[in-house]
């Protein structure tokens, strides 16, 4: 059996793209901005705080991620999350990071837009001396109403300069991509790129992807595996270029298996495959990791472990210029 020497993905320079600020909660940090905000959690130590870490499919992780946000309360706390979550990805080989943030949760209890967007900022500004170009997307829950993803919408506009796409997460169980299509047309107006969950295994899933490529229009779709059970949406997304931001570590909670062989599949077809963390302080891999599990169950060669980090840069948001110096790098070390 051969293994990836995990030294070799982390020189890798990569992308994340699929990796919720929220879900990078460590039980530490929790405890410290619990006890800076005075906020009663019901846990003392590290260990009591993993143990609610705890949940068997997406609706109850969802359950326990929410309530979890209520330590996040001000703008040090957002900079100080973003910021920890930056210098654990520089150490994996991070280059570019596409953080998504839930407005919604934090506004709907009282903490202001302002309040997230500025302290994510001031982390994305310092993301630099790290070694990390960083970029915020920002996602609506798809449980609340259309209604509420427009009032976020506008509630964005005065920051449109430091968010550079929307995307949609949190429970898709009867909340259908259609029911956001008025509110992402109305964000690809104003200039934001798209990206939408498709959840694995969900009721309506193939006809939620086919919803997402045709009507909503999107560059990327974050998971979306369940594709391969039409081969024509296949053939049409690579044809497309569509990016598949795949998160195995993730996949093996709220799912019964991390779907190896589906992203292998996707990425042996020729589809821009790449693999992110999704929520690593709840499911416990960064980026490399994930890749190390996936290269590990799927026994990837190493020219495959390259070509999800080629798919990462290849499929990010940021400008050419930098895409093309990244490129350059990874072939440099992929020789
Ligand atoms: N929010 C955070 N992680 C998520 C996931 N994996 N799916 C949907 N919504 C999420
Ligand atoms: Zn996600």
């Amino acid at each position: 059996m051969t293994s990836i020497d995990r030294a070799f993905i982390d020189s890798l320079p990569k992308a994340e793209l699929h990796l919720h600020i929220e879900g990078t909660l460590e039980p530490e940090l929790k405890l410290e901005l619990a006890q800076r905000n005075g906020v009663d959690i019901g846990q003392s130590t590290v260990e009591q705080v993993r143990d609610t870490y705890s949940f068997t499919d997406l609706t109850s992780f969802l359950a326990v991620y929410y309530p979890a946000m209520e330590v996040l309360v001000t703008e040090q706390d957002f900079r100080d999350l973003a910021l920890a979550y930056l210098r654990r990805a520089a150490a994996d080989g991070v280059v570019r990071a596409e953080i998504f943030f839930d407005p919604q949760a934090h506004t709907s209890r009282g903490i202001s837009f302002a309040t997230v967007i500025d302290g994510l900022w001031s982390a994305v500004q310092e993301a630099p001396s790290l070694g990390i170009d960083a970029a915020l997307i920002m996602c609506f829950l798809r449980d609340h109403s259309a209604d509420s993803a427009e009032e976020t919408l506008a509630a964005s506009l005065p920051y449109r300069d430091r968010i550079v796409g929307v995307g949609l997460d949190s429970d898709e169980r009867g909340n259908p991509p259609e029911k956001f299509a008025a509110v992402f047309a109305a964000a690809k107006d104003a200039g934001y790129r798209l990206t939408m969950h498709c959840d694995i295994d969900q009721e309506q899933s193939i006809q939620n992807i086919a919803t997402v490529l045709h009507t909503i229009g999107v560059e990327r779709i974050d998971h979306g595996t369940n594709i391969l059970e039409d081969p024509a949406l296949v053939a049409e997304a690579k044809q497309r270029g569509i990016g598949f931001t795949c998160c195995p570590v993730s996949n093996s909670f709220v799912t019964d298996q991390m779907k190896g062989a589906e992203i292998a599949a996707l990425l042996r077809e020729g589809l821009k495959v790449s693999i992110a963390s999704d929520d690593p302080a709840y499911f416990g891999g960064y980026v490399s990791e994930n890749i190390a599990v996936l290269a590990e169950a799927q026994q990837l060669t190493s020219a495959e472990v390259v070509l999800l980090a080629r798919n990462s840069l290849e499929s990010s948001w940021a400008s050419d210029e930098k895409k093309a110096q990244w490129l350059r790098q990874l072939e440099e070390i992929a020789g």
